[in-house]
């Protein structure tokens, strides 16, 4: 199978586990399932819960171990795209190729779906390692990786600076603390969540950590890069949101061609991560080159 074909293959079987989670809408609070099913169903990669997975069951871990976390993380992540699209935020009006969260069901909505599945994601993770005590310690440990990257030392410690950033112009230490915790945490934790599961041993975690440090945050600089340079129909949101919110960006601080290089160094380093690994980490190396090329 080429990589595009396994990449779709991975994405339906995220999507599957996905959908089961939001198919009882009998309840008063229709209209709050309605939303957050809308922004999880609008599309998206799902390279974090791919990559959960992925790591999982190239060390030889289970797939119906891991599905749940994989679930988890984009929900994660989903609630934090329909937060980050906020007025009181980067105030975007497209996402995933459709109009966001709040443009549809208005803030008040958009903040509860947002909330609904932040809750529901631990909810699942904390249901499966319940009625599996082989989980019990393996799952645990993945949900506090999980729980850090996602909080205040992680994604929203990145949002805060983020937000407190917009309109200076902040150092280059201060970008990768940006960088590094907006974006990379949830991508490495999605790796060392698999490994957990997995079983890595401790080099394996540590080369895999490595990998998703980097991988993490090359994928946010050309996160960047496309805001200025991308097509707005493939990327499904609008480009330019950066420099109209006064965002610090690899691009604003670096220009446009530094930004690229470092961007495809950091992806080139990420592959030295993998050494260790056979044939069974083709993927994880087929994905770095995906990611330097991506228009999505
Ligand atoms: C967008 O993430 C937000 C960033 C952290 C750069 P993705 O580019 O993974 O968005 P989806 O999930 O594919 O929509
Ligand atoms: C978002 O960074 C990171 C999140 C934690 C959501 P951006 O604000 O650059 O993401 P996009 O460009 O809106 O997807
Ligand atoms: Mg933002
Ligand atoms: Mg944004
Ligand atoms: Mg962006």
């Amino acid at each position: 199978m080429d990589f595009k074909s396994q990449l779709l293959q991975r994405k339906g079987r995220v999507e599957d586990n996905l959908s089961i989670y939001f198919k009882d809408k009998s309840g008063f609070q229709k209209l709050l399932i309605e939303a957050m099913e809308y922004s999880i169903n609008a599309g998206g990669k799902r390279l974090r819960p791919i990559l959960l997975l992925e790591v999982c069951e190239m060390l030889g871990g289970n797939i119906d171990d891991a599905l749940p976390f994989a679930s988890a993380i984009e929900m994660i992540h989903t609630y934090s795209l329909i937060h980050d699209d906020l007025p009181a935020m980067d105030n975007d009006d497209y996402r995933r190729g459709k109009p966001t969260n709040h443009r549809v069901y208005g803030e008040g909505i958009a903040i509860l779906a947002g909330d609904g599945l932040l809750n529901l994601a631990f909810e699942i993770m904390l249901e499966k390692i319940y009625i599996n005590p082989h989980l019990y310690e393996r799952g645990i440990k993945a949900m506090h990786v999980i729980s850090r990257s996602s909080g205040v030392n992680g994604m929203i410690g990145g949002q805060v600076v983020d937000l407190e950033s917009e309109g200076k112009k902040v150092n280059k230490e201060l970008l990768n603390f940006i960088h590094l915790n907006k974006t990379s945490a949830m991508i490495e934790a999605s790796i060392k969540a698999g490994a957990i599961i997995g079983r890595a041993g401790k080099r394996e975690y540590r080369d895999l950590e490595n990998y998703g440090k980097t991988v993490g945050l090359a994928f946010q600089i050309i996160d960047d890069i496309l805001d200025v340079v991308g097509d707005e129909t493939k990327l499904g949101k609008k480009i330019g949101s950066d420099v109209h919110n006064g965002k610090s960006t690899y691009p604003s601080l670096y220009g446009i061609e530094e930004s690229k290089k470092i961007a495809f160094n950091l992806l080139e380093r990420s592959m030295t991560s993998l050494d260790g690994f056979g044939k069974e980490a083709d993927f994880l190396r087929e994905l770095v080159e995906f990611l330097k090329v991506r228009e999505y």
